[in-house]
């Protein structure tokens, strides 16, 4: 029996490639440096072009979507649409794509009470959305704007020439962000896109597997990303560095917090036994922004994994993606508990990716379990 199926292969995949002793991830043969400067367009193609799934372009939610909430196009700071997108074709029509989609989801969204747990919220305008169940760029489009009005005010409606991750920073605060933080958002959006077998990701394939919708894949994906072991330790790692404050009080508050048992939250990972390379792209993002809390986090870290190394020998736990999260989300002034939220957002197109890779190579997935209870 392998109860947390660590290291059980059960699928091939041809999206993303990660080797967890040298710390070296890529995204269809890309390393991930390099998909997250390209963007989380751009990261679409590349994932959903590897996993066939087909996308309706933009022209046709262009029509369906004109006079609903639509801002005009080219106000954002980094203009009109292209033509070309410079790292492929097919991300600008996701892009235009997902603009128009991101009018339209706007439109349908239900109310979404700030007293609704986030990713409550984002489960609800999903499973409400009058969407093509099967639709990729409705679905990550309904996330996004879900993600932005449960965050913030609806003072604006969504700018369809933008950028996704540029419009949901501006939707989120109600004001057009700086072109380096709508960068260093695209970035963080582009860098979670996808992470293999990760739990949220083997949900998706499991609904998937029994030949169920897009949209049920997603919901069931949601479920398994809300969870503090996977996609909820960002809030908390903000949480710490506050109740860290100082640099030099790390040491002794992790102690602390190792001697009550509790874990340090953004250390750790089933398959990095080295730093997470995502933890690299992120930081030097998040250094490139005036408000960034890089240096507290550093000392943190360094404090972590010295007592994590002396309590857990053996176990090599360094920082996962979530710590760094915590650093660039908070410098772009964005609350922790859109953090969970906005990981969504991102990550539903590697559900995507592997919605439609488990429909082409994958069977019905279901394992066994040893019967331990009472005989007849
Ligand atoms: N703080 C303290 N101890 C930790 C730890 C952490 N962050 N991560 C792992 N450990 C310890 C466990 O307590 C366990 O000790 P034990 O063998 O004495 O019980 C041992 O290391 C192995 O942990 P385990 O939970 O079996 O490893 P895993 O592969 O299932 O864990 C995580 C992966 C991510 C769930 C785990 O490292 C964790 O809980 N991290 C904190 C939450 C987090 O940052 N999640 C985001 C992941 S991207």
């Amino acid at each position: 029996m392998n109860a947390g199926l660590e290291d059980v292969v059960v699928a091939e995949t041809r999206l993303t490639e990660i080797d967890g002793e040298a710390g070296r991830l890529a995204m269809v043969g890309r390393p991930v440096a390099e998909v997250a400067e390209a963007g989380l367009e751009a990261a679409a193609a590349w994932l959903w072009e590897a996993a066939g799934v087909e996308v309706e372009q933009g022209e046709g939610r262009d029509a369906r979507s004109q006079g609903i909430g639509s801002q005009g196009a080219g106000r954002g700071s980094q203009g009109d649409a292209p033509a070309e997108h410079p790292a492929s074709p097919h991300a600008a029509s996701i892009r235009r794509a997902l603009g128009a989609a991101r009018v339209e989801a706007w439109a349908a969204l239900p109310p979404l009470p700030r007293s609704l747990d986030g990713m409550d919220a984002l489960m609800l305008a999903l499973a409400t959305s009058p969407c093509d169940r099967e639709d990729p760029i409705a679905i990550t489009a309904t996330l996004g704007v879900a993600a932005a009005a449960w965050a913030g005010r609806r003072s604006l409606d969504p700018d369809p020439s933008l950028p996704h991750a540029e419009d949901l920073l501006r939707l989120l605060r109600g004001a057009s962000p700086s072109p380096l933080e709508a960068r260093a958002l695209d970035s963080y959006l582009a860098t979670v896109v996808d992470h293999g077998l990760n739990a949220s990701t083997f949900a998706a394939r499991v609904v998937a597997s029994t030949g169920s919708d897009l949209r049920s894949a997603v919901l069931g994906a949601l479920g398994a990303l809300k969870g503090p072991l996977h996609g909820g330790a960002p809030g908390p790692v903000l949480d710490m560095l506050d109740a860290v404050g100082r640099p030099e009080q790390a040491p002794a508050w992790v102690e602390a917090e190792l001697a009550a048992g509790h874990r340090i939250m953004g250390m750790g990972h089933r398959v990095y036994r080295v730093r997470d390379p995502r933890a690299a792209v992120l930081e030097r993002t998040a250094a490139t922004l005036p408000r960034s809390r890089v240096p507290l986090a550093r000392a943190v870290e360094a404090a972590a994994e010295a007592a994590l190394t002396a309590h857990k020998p053996g176990r090599r736990i360094r920082a996962n993606v979530e710590f760094q999260t915590a650093v660039l989300l908070d410098a772009l002034g964005i609350d922790r508990r859109s953090f969970t939220t906005l990981f969504a957002a991102s990550r539903v197109v590697g559900w995507v990716a592997h919605v439609g890779e488990q429909r082409r190579t994958g069977r019905l997935i279901r394992p066994r379990a040893r019967y331990v209870g009472p005989r007849a």
